[in-house]
Protein backbone atom coordinates (compact mmCIF):
# COMPACT_ATOMS: atom_id res chain seq x y z
CA UNK A 1 0.00 0.00 0.00
CA UNK A 2 1.56 3.38 -0.65
CA UNK A 3 1.85 5.14 2.42
CA UNK A 4 0.36 8.18 1.46
CA UNK A 5 -2.97 6.04 1.51
CA UNK A 6 -2.55 4.76 4.91
CA UNK A 7 -4.54 7.69 6.89
CA UNK A 8 -6.99 7.49 4.23
CA UNK A 9 -8.13 3.89 4.38
CA UNK A 10 -7.65 3.45 8.35
CA UNK A 11 -9.92 6.35 8.58
CA UNK A 12 -12.60 4.51 6.54
CA UNK A 13 -12.76 2.25 8.76
CA UNK A 14 -11.90 3.11 12.51
CA UNK A 15 -10.97 6.40 14.43
CA UNK A 16 -7.28 7.99 13.08
CA UNK A 17 -6.85 10.37 15.91
CA UNK A 18 -3.00 10.12 16.50
CA UNK A 19 -0.16 11.25 14.78
CA UNK A 20 -0.92 12.34 11.36
CA UNK A 21 2.29 10.30 10.04
CA UNK A 22 3.16 6.66 8.96
CA UNK A 23 6.22 5.13 11.00
CA UNK A 24 8.37 3.50 8.37
CA UNK A 25 9.51 0.42 10.43
CA UNK A 26 12.63 -0.34 8.09
CA UNK A 27 13.88 3.71 7.79
CA UNK A 28 13.41 4.82 11.29
CA UNK A 29 16.42 4.12 13.57
CA UNK A 30 17.50 4.63 17.13
CA UNK A 31 15.69 7.72 18.12
CA UNK A 32 14.43 8.88 14.66
CA UNK A 33 11.14 8.16 13.60
CA UNK A 34 10.88 8.26 10.06
CA UNK A 35 7.39 9.14 8.06
CA UNK A 36 6.75 6.78 5.40
CA UNK A 37 4.24 9.30 4.11
CA UNK A 38 6.31 12.82 3.59
CA UNK A 39 9.82 11.22 4.14
CA UNK A 40 10.53 13.40 6.87
CA UNK A 41 12.24 12.31 9.92
CA UNK A 42 10.92 13.05 13.65
CA UNK A 43 12.87 13.12 17.21
CA UNK A 44 11.39 10.82 19.18
CA UNK A 45 10.30 12.19 22.82
CA UNK A 46 7.58 10.11 23.48
CA UNK A 47 8.70 6.48 22.74
CA UNK A 48 5.43 5.39 21.94
CA UNK A 49 3.66 6.53 25.16
CA UNK A 50 7.22 5.79 27.04
CA UNK A 51 6.30 1.88 25.81
CA UNK A 52 9.68 1.94 23.37
CA UNK A 53 12.88 1.49 25.60
CA UNK A 54 15.49 0.95 22.93
CA UNK A 55 13.88 3.14 20.10
CA UNK A 56 13.94 2.22 16.52
CA UNK A 57 16.03 -0.73 14.57
CA UNK A 58 18.78 -1.03 17.78
CA UNK A 59 21.55 -2.83 16.01
CA UNK A 60 21.77 -6.00 19.21
CA UNK A 61 18.30 -6.63 17.68
CA UNK A 62 19.39 -8.01 14.38
CA UNK A 63 20.98 -10.26 16.36
CA UNK A 64 20.73 -13.81 13.99
CA UNK A 65 19.80 -16.27 17.39
CA UNK A 66 17.53 -13.28 18.45
CA UNK A 67 15.54 -13.38 15.61
CA UNK A 68 15.41 -16.98 15.40
CA UNK A 69 13.59 -17.34 18.17
CA UNK A 70 11.51 -14.09 17.47
CA UNK A 71 10.42 -16.35 14.46
CA UNK A 72 9.64 -19.77 16.09
CA UNK A 73 7.74 -17.43 18.72
CA UNK A 74 5.53 -15.82 16.33
CA UNK A 75 4.42 -18.67 13.68
CA UNK A 76 2.09 -20.10 16.75
CA UNK A 77 -0.08 -17.76 19.66
CA UNK A 78 0.77 -20.50 22.53
CA UNK A 79 -1.49 -19.97 25.47
CA UNK A 80 1.42 -19.05 28.18
CA UNK A 81 -1.15 -19.50 31.36
CA UNK A 82 -1.24 -23.37 30.54
CA UNK A 83 1.63 -24.27 28.07
CA UNK A 84 5.22 -23.82 28.66
CA UNK A 85 7.97 -23.46 26.74
CA UNK A 86 12.11 -22.89 26.98
CA UNK A 87 11.73 -19.53 25.49
CA UNK A 88 9.05 -18.21 28.10
CA UNK A 89 11.51 -19.99 31.40
CA UNK A 90 14.40 -17.90 29.25
CA UNK A 91 12.16 -14.46 29.70
CA UNK A 92 11.00 -15.17 33.26
CA UNK A 93 14.62 -16.09 34.38
CA UNK A 94 15.92 -12.93 33.17
CA UNK A 95 12.74 -10.30 34.51
CA UNK A 96 13.40 -12.19 37.58
CA UNK A 97 17.26 -12.04 37.96
CA UNK A 98 17.54 -8.60 36.59
CA UNK A 99 14.20 -6.48 36.73
CA UNK A 100 12.12 -7.88 39.95
CA UNK A 101 14.26 -7.01 43.01
CA UNK A 102 14.68 -9.06 46.06
CA UNK A 103 12.08 -10.70 48.29
CA UNK A 104 9.61 -10.52 45.14
CA UNK A 105 8.88 -14.35 44.47
CA UNK A 106 5.39 -14.21 43.03
CA UNK A 107 5.27 -13.17 39.16
CA UNK A 108 2.00 -12.73 37.07
CA UNK A 109 2.12 -11.43 33.18
CA UNK A 110 -0.85 -10.42 31.03
CA UNK A 111 -0.80 -8.58 28.42
CA UNK A 112 -2.10 -4.39 28.74
CA UNK A 113 -0.93 -2.13 31.40
CA UNK A 114 -4.52 -1.34 32.71
CA UNK A 115 -4.76 -4.99 33.06
CA UNK A 116 -1.65 -5.34 34.65
CA UNK A 117 -3.41 -2.78 37.44
CA UNK A 118 -6.33 -4.39 37.41
CA UNK A 119 -4.67 -7.47 38.82
CA UNK A 120 -2.82 -6.27 40.87
CA UNK A 121 -6.30 -4.67 42.81
CA UNK A 122 -7.57 -8.24 42.51
CA UNK A 123 -4.79 -10.12 44.01
CA UNK A 124 -5.33 -7.03 47.14
CA UNK A 125 -9.02 -8.03 47.15
CA UNK A 126 -8.47 -11.73 47.47
CA UNK A 127 -5.73 -11.07 50.01
CA UNK A 128 -8.08 -8.40 52.35
CA UNK A 129 -11.33 -11.07 51.78
CA UNK A 130 -9.37 -13.97 53.49
CA UNK A 131 -7.84 -11.59 55.85
CA UNK A 132 -11.04 -10.93 56.52
CA UNK A 133 -12.32 -14.48 57.04
CA UNK A 134 -14.25 -14.69 53.91
CA UNK A 135 -12.76 -17.84 52.45
CA UNK A 136 -16.52 -19.42 51.01
CA UNK A 137 -16.38 -17.79 47.18
CA UNK A 138 -20.24 -16.98 48.01
CA UNK A 139 -19.33 -14.58 50.56
CA UNK A 140 -20.09 -11.06 49.44
CA UNK A 141 -17.08 -8.96 49.07
CA UNK A 142 -18.97 -5.97 47.33
CA UNK A 143 -17.64 -3.48 50.24
CA UNK A 144 -14.07 -3.60 49.56
CA UNK A 145 -11.91 -0.89 48.17
CA UNK A 146 -8.86 0.40 46.39
CA UNK A 147 -7.65 3.72 48.13
CA UNK A 148 -5.96 5.98 45.49
CA UNK A 149 -5.34 9.22 44.43
CA UNK A 150 -6.55 12.63 42.48
CA UNK A 151 -4.30 12.84 38.90
CA UNK A 152 -4.08 9.09 38.77
CA UNK A 153 -4.04 7.34 35.96
CA UNK A 154 -4.01 3.63 36.02
CA UNK A 155 -6.34 2.97 32.79
CA UNK A 156 -9.57 2.25 31.20
CA UNK A 157 -10.57 -1.28 32.00
CA UNK A 158 -13.71 -2.37 34.36
CA UNK A 159 -11.57 -1.73 37.94
CA UNK A 160 -9.45 0.44 36.94
CA UNK A 161 -11.73 3.10 35.77
CA UNK A 162 -12.87 3.62 39.41
CA UNK A 163 -9.42 4.87 40.01
CA UNK A 164 -8.10 6.79 36.90
CA UNK A 165 -9.40 10.59 37.14
CA UNK A 166 -7.08 13.07 35.37
CA UNK A 167 -9.57 13.77 32.08
CA UNK A 168 -13.73 12.76 32.72
CA UNK A 169 -13.44 11.83 28.96
CA UNK A 170 -12.02 8.68 30.17
CA UNK A 171 -13.77 7.27 32.01
CA UNK A 172 -17.32 9.49 32.23
CA UNK A 173 -20.56 7.45 31.52
CA UNK A 174 -19.31 4.09 32.25
CA UNK A 175 -20.49 2.55 36.16
CA UNK A 176 -17.84 2.66 38.63
CA UNK A 177 -17.27 1.92 42.24
CA UNK A 178 -17.15 5.26 44.67
CA UNK A 179 -13.53 4.47 46.50
CA UNK A 180 -11.89 6.74 48.33
CA UNK A 181 -9.64 9.17 46.83
CA UNK A 182 -7.12 11.31 48.04
CA UNK A 183 -5.78 14.89 47.65
CA UNK A 184 -2.03 13.55 45.53
CA UNK A 185 1.21 15.72 47.81
CA UNK A 186 3.08 16.78 45.16
CA UNK A 187 6.66 18.39 45.04
CA UNK A 188 7.03 21.71 43.32
CA UNK A 189 10.75 22.40 42.35
CA UNK A 190 12.69 25.35 41.38
CA UNK A 191 15.40 26.25 38.91
CA UNK A 192 17.91 24.31 41.02
CA UNK A 193 15.84 21.49 41.52
CA UNK A 194 15.06 22.26 45.05
CA UNK A 195 11.06 21.58 46.46
CA UNK A 196 9.92 25.21 46.49
CA UNK A 197 6.44 24.48 47.63
CA UNK A 198 4.92 23.75 51.25
CA UNK A 199 5.41 20.29 50.10
CA UNK A 200 4.55 19.10 54.51
CA UNK A 201 1.53 21.17 54.37
CA UNK A 202 0.41 19.55 50.98
CA UNK A 203 1.54 15.66 52.81
CA UNK A 204 -0.68 16.82 56.25
CA UNK A 205 -4.04 17.70 53.64
CA UNK A 206 -3.11 14.19 52.14
CA UNK A 207 -2.77 12.13 55.31
CA UNK A 208 -6.08 13.77 56.55
CA UNK A 209 -7.71 12.93 53.93
CA UNK A 210 -7.02 9.62 54.59
CA UNK A 211 -7.36 8.81 57.97
CA UNK A 212 -10.91 10.75 57.30
CA UNK A 213 -11.50 8.27 54.85
CA UNK A 214 -10.26 5.15 56.84
CA UNK A 215 -12.41 6.78 60.11
CA UNK A 216 -15.32 7.26 58.12
CA UNK A 217 -17.18 4.02 59.24
CA UNK A 218 -16.36 1.98 62.07
CA UNK A 219 -15.70 -0.99 60.31
CA UNK A 220 -13.81 0.87 56.92
CA UNK A 221 -10.37 0.45 58.40
CA UNK A 222 -11.55 -3.24 57.43
CA UNK A 223 -12.44 -2.36 54.06
CA UNK A 224 -9.50 -1.12 52.29
CA UNK A 225 -7.76 -3.67 50.87
CA UNK A 226 -5.15 -1.82 48.98
CA UNK A 227 -3.49 2.03 48.79
CA UNK A 228 -2.80 2.23 45.05
CA UNK A 229 -0.41 5.12 43.56
CA UNK A 230 2.05 5.44 41.00
CA UNK A 231 5.43 6.48 42.66
CA UNK A 232 5.61 9.35 40.22
CA UNK A 233 2.29 10.34 38.49
CA UNK A 234 2.59 10.29 34.60
CA UNK A 235 -0.82 10.98 33.07
CA UNK A 236 -1.65 13.31 35.66
CA UNK A 237 1.06 15.46 35.19
CA UNK A 238 4.24 13.86 35.90
CA UNK A 239 4.15 13.99 39.86
CA UNK A 240 6.79 13.44 42.20
CA UNK A 241 6.13 12.48 45.90
CA UNK A 242 8.62 12.56 48.45
CA UNK A 243 9.98 9.33 50.12
CA UNK A 244 8.36 10.94 53.41
CA UNK A 245 5.33 10.29 52.31
CA UNK A 246 6.04 7.14 50.42
CA UNK A 247 6.80 5.69 53.91
CA UNK A 248 3.50 7.47 55.51
CA UNK A 249 1.68 5.46 53.16
CA UNK A 250 3.46 2.38 53.55
CA UNK A 251 2.35 3.03 57.66
CA UNK A 252 -1.32 3.27 56.41
CA UNK A 253 -1.17 0.05 54.92
CA UNK A 254 0.51 -1.90 57.35
CA UNK A 255 -1.98 -0.40 60.35
CA UNK A 256 -5.04 -1.10 57.96
CA UNK A 257 -4.26 -4.30 57.23
CA UNK A 258 -4.02 -3.41 53.48
CA UNK A 259 -1.48 -4.20 50.61
CA UNK A 260 0.58 -1.12 49.14
CA UNK A 261 0.20 -1.28 45.31
CA UNK A 262 2.55 0.60 42.81
CA UNK A 263 1.60 1.53 39.78
CA UNK A 264 4.51 1.49 37.65
CA UNK A 265 3.32 0.63 33.89
CA UNK A 266 4.57 4.30 32.64
CA UNK A 267 7.74 4.53 35.25
CA UNK A 268 8.88 1.35 35.51
CA UNK A 269 11.24 -0.60 33.37
CA UNK A 270 14.53 1.25 34.08
CA UNK A 271 13.20 4.15 32.67
CA UNK A 272 14.41 6.00 35.27
CA UNK A 273 17.79 4.32 35.36
CA UNK A 274 16.90 2.49 37.92
CA UNK A 275 14.96 -1.16 37.19
CA UNK A 276 11.80 0.83 39.40
CA UNK A 277 10.95 4.15 40.12
CA UNK A 278 9.76 3.21 43.58
CA UNK A 279 13.94 2.24 44.26
CA UNK A 280 15.04 5.93 44.16
CA UNK A 281 12.30 6.56 47.13
CA UNK A 282 13.14 3.26 48.68
CA UNK A 283 9.90 2.57 50.15
CA UNK A 284 8.83 -1.38 49.32
CA UNK A 285 5.36 -2.05 48.29
CA UNK A 286 3.74 -5.35 48.39
CA UNK A 287 2.73 -5.60 45.00
CA UNK A 288 3.71 -3.72 41.25
CA UNK A 289 1.97 -3.66 38.18
CA UNK A 290 4.34 -3.18 34.88
CA UNK A 291 4.06 -2.69 31.50
CA UNK A 292 5.08 -0.45 28.31
CA UNK A 293 8.66 -0.71 28.27
CA UNK A 294 8.51 -4.49 29.88
CA UNK A 295 6.66 -5.34 26.28
CA UNK A 296 5.12 -8.07 28.67
CA UNK A 297 2.65 -6.47 30.97
CA UNK A 298 1.83 -7.84 34.85
CA UNK A 299 2.19 -8.08 38.64
CA UNK A 300 5.08 -8.73 40.97
CA UNK A 301 4.37 -9.58 44.79
CA UNK A 302 6.50 -10.03 47.76
CA UNK A 303 5.87 -11.94 50.92
CA UNK A 304 3.16 -10.00 52.17
CA UNK A 305 0.98 -12.18 50.11
CA UNK A 306 2.09 -15.12 51.74
CA UNK A 307 0.10 -14.46 55.32
CA UNK A 308 -2.68 -16.11 52.98
CA UNK A 309 -2.06 -19.89 52.12
CA UNK A 310 -4.22 -19.75 49.22
CA UNK A 311 -3.48 -16.38 47.49
CA UNK A 312 -3.83 -15.69 43.81
CA UNK A 313 -0.38 -16.47 43.15
CA UNK A 314 -0.91 -19.98 44.16
CA UNK A 315 -5.11 -20.94 43.75
CA UNK A 316 -5.09 -21.58 40.13
CA UNK A 317 -7.49 -19.79 38.10
CA UNK A 318 -8.26 -16.33 40.43
CA UNK A 319 -6.04 -14.46 37.87
CA UNK A 320 -5.99 -15.58 34.66
CA UNK A 321 -5.97 -15.16 31.04
CA UNK A 322 -5.41 -17.16 27.74
CA UNK A 323 -2.52 -15.95 26.35
CA UNK A 324 -0.64 -15.00 29.66
CA UNK A 325 0.88 -12.12 27.64
CA UNK A 326 2.61 -13.21 24.69
CA UNK A 327 5.45 -15.21 24.06
CA UNK A 328 6.83 -12.63 21.05
CA UNK A 329 6.47 -10.00 23.37
CA UNK A 330 8.27 -11.90 26.25
CA UNK A 331 11.44 -12.67 23.60
CA UNK A 332 11.61 -9.02 22.65
CA UNK A 333 11.30 -7.99 26.29
CA UNK A 334 14.49 -11.08 27.16
CA UNK A 335 16.71 -9.29 24.65
CA UNK A 336 15.84 -6.29 25.49
CA UNK A 337 16.51 -6.42 29.12
CA UNK A 338 19.90 -8.19 27.52
CA UNK A 339 20.84 -5.17 25.94
CA UNK A 340 20.10 -2.88 28.92
CA UNK A 341 22.11 -4.78 30.75
CA UNK A 342 25.31 -5.41 28.66
CA UNK A 343 25.23 -1.78 27.63
CA UNK A 344 24.89 0.06 31.07
CA UNK A 345 21.81 1.56 29.49
CA UNK A 346 20.25 2.39 33.07
CA UNK A 347 23.68 4.26 33.99
CA UNK A 348 23.74 5.72 30.43
CA UNK A 349 20.26 7.01 30.47
CA UNK A 350 20.42 8.43 34.26
CA UNK A 351 23.65 10.63 32.74
CA UNK A 352 21.50 11.90 29.78
CA UNK A 353 18.57 12.51 31.84
CA UNK A 354 20.61 14.86 34.02
CA UNK A 355 22.06 16.89 30.71
CA UNK A 356 17.95 17.34 29.90
CA UNK A 357 17.34 18.56 33.07
CA UNK A 358 20.25 20.79 33.66
CA UNK A 359 19.74 22.08 30.09
CA UNK A 360 15.57 22.39 30.47
CA UNK A 361 16.52 24.17 33.62
CA UNK A 362 19.09 26.63 32.03
CA UNK A 363 16.21 27.47 28.78
CA UNK A 364 13.72 28.13 32.13
CA UNK A 365 16.10 30.18 33.57
CA UNK A 366 16.74 32.51 30.97
CA UNK A 367 13.77 32.81 29.21
CA UNK A 368 10.92 32.35 32.08
CA UNK A 369 8.97 29.99 29.30
CA UNK A 370 8.14 27.53 31.51
CA UNK A 371 9.40 26.08 35.41
CA UNK A 372 8.92 23.20 37.56
CA UNK A 373 11.81 21.71 35.88
CA UNK A 374 11.76 17.90 37.21
CA UNK A 375 12.90 14.35 36.55
CA UNK A 376 15.50 11.61 36.41
CA UNK A 377 16.55 9.41 33.41
CA UNK A 378 14.26 9.37 30.66
CA UNK A 379 11.24 10.80 32.29
CA UNK A 380 11.69 14.37 32.58
CA UNK A 381 9.01 17.04 32.23
CA UNK A 382 8.40 20.85 32.78
CA UNK A 383 5.00 23.29 33.33
CA UNK A 384 4.35 25.92 31.41
CA UNK A 385 2.21 29.30 32.88
CA UNK A 386 -1.41 27.88 30.68
CA UNK A 387 -2.79 24.94 29.47
CA UNK A 388 -2.75 27.08 25.98
CA UNK A 389 1.24 27.78 26.03
CA UNK A 390 2.07 24.43 26.92
CA UNK A 391 -0.28 22.76 23.73
CA UNK A 392 1.12 25.60 21.41
CA UNK A 393 4.62 24.24 22.92
CA UNK A 394 3.86 20.86 22.19
CA UNK A 395 2.49 22.02 18.64
CA UNK A 396 4.99 23.98 17.81
CA UNK A 397 7.74 21.27 18.52
CA UNK A 398 5.83 18.90 16.43
CA UNK A 399 5.45 20.99 13.46
CA UNK A 400 9.65 21.17 13.56
CA UNK A 401 9.82 17.19 13.96
CA UNK A 402 10.06 16.81 17.32
CA UNK A 403 7.47 14.67 18.95
CA UNK A 404 6.48 15.07 22.73
CA UNK A 405 3.95 14.68 25.17
CA UNK A 406 1.52 17.00 27.41
CA UNK A 407 0.58 15.71 30.61
CA UNK A 408 -1.58 17.50 33.50
CA UNK A 409 -2.86 20.62 33.29
CA UNK A 410 0.19 22.37 31.70
CA UNK A 411 2.83 19.73 31.60
CA UNK A 412 5.27 18.81 28.96
CA UNK A 413 6.73 15.90 29.08
CA UNK A 414 9.43 13.85 27.02
CA UNK A 415 9.47 9.76 27.28
CA UNK A 416 13.14 9.46 26.04
CA UNK A 417 14.73 6.21 24.71
CA UNK A 418 17.18 4.93 27.17
CA UNK A 419 19.85 4.97 24.11
CA UNK A 420 19.46 8.63 23.42
CA UNK A 421 22.95 9.95 23.39
CA UNK A 422 24.42 13.37 24.50
CA UNK A 423 24.49 14.88 20.93
CA UNK A 424 20.55 13.34 20.24
CA UNK A 425 19.48 15.60 23.36
CA UNK A 426 21.36 18.43 22.41
CA UNK A 427 19.25 18.27 19.38
CA UNK A 428 15.79 18.18 22.06
CA UNK A 429 17.20 21.25 24.17
CA UNK A 430 18.13 23.00 20.82
CA UNK A 431 14.69 22.92 19.31
CA UNK A 432 13.06 23.71 22.89
CA UNK A 433 14.95 26.78 22.99
CA UNK A 434 14.05 27.56 19.32
CA UNK A 435 10.21 26.91 19.96
CA UNK A 436 10.16 29.07 22.96
CA UNK A 437 11.72 31.97 20.71
CA UNK A 438 9.49 30.91 18.11
CA UNK A 439 6.23 31.31 20.52
CA UNK A 440 7.06 33.97 22.35
CA UNK A 441 7.18 36.10 19.30
CA UNK A 442 3.59 35.10 18.18
C1 LIG B 1 0.56 4.60 35.06
C2 LIG B 1 -0.25 3.87 34.04
N1 LIG B 1 -0.99 2.82 34.41
C3 LIG B 1 -1.71 2.12 33.53
C4 LIG B 1 -1.74 2.47 32.19
C5 LIG B 1 -2.57 1.67 31.22
O1 LIG B 1 -1.76 0.94 30.36
P1 LIG B 1 -2.35 0.36 28.98
O2 LIG B 1 -2.64 1.56 28.12
O3 LIG B 1 -1.25 -0.49 28.44
O4 LIG B 1 -3.58 -0.40 29.34
C6 LIG B 1 -1.00 3.56 31.75
C7 LIG B 1 -1.02 3.97 30.33
O5 LIG B 1 -0.64 5.05 29.97
C8 LIG B 1 -0.23 4.29 32.70
O6 LIG B 1 0.50 5.34 32.34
Amino acid sequence: MNPNRVLDELARHQLVDGYPLVVDLERSEGVWIHDAASGQRYLDGFTCFASMPLGYNHPGMMDPDYLQTLKLASLCNVSNADLYSVEMAQFVDAFAEHATPEGFNHHFWIAGGGLAVENAMKAAFDWKARRLGRNNFEDNCNDLMIMHFRQAFHGRTGYTMSVTNTLPDKVGLFPKFNWPRIHNPSCRFDHDGNVCNDIEAEEARACAEIEAAIGSCPACVNRIAGILIEPMQGEGGDNHFRPEFMARLRQYADDCDALLLYDEVQSGFFGSGKPWFWQHQGVAPDVVAFGKKSQVCGIYAGSRLDEIEHNVFRRSSRINSTWGGNLVDMVRSRRYIELIVQDGLADHVLTVGDHVINGMREIARSTQAFENVRGVGSLIACCFETPEARDQMVRDLFDHNVIVLPCGTQSMRFRLPLVMTIEESDHLLNAVESATKRVAAV
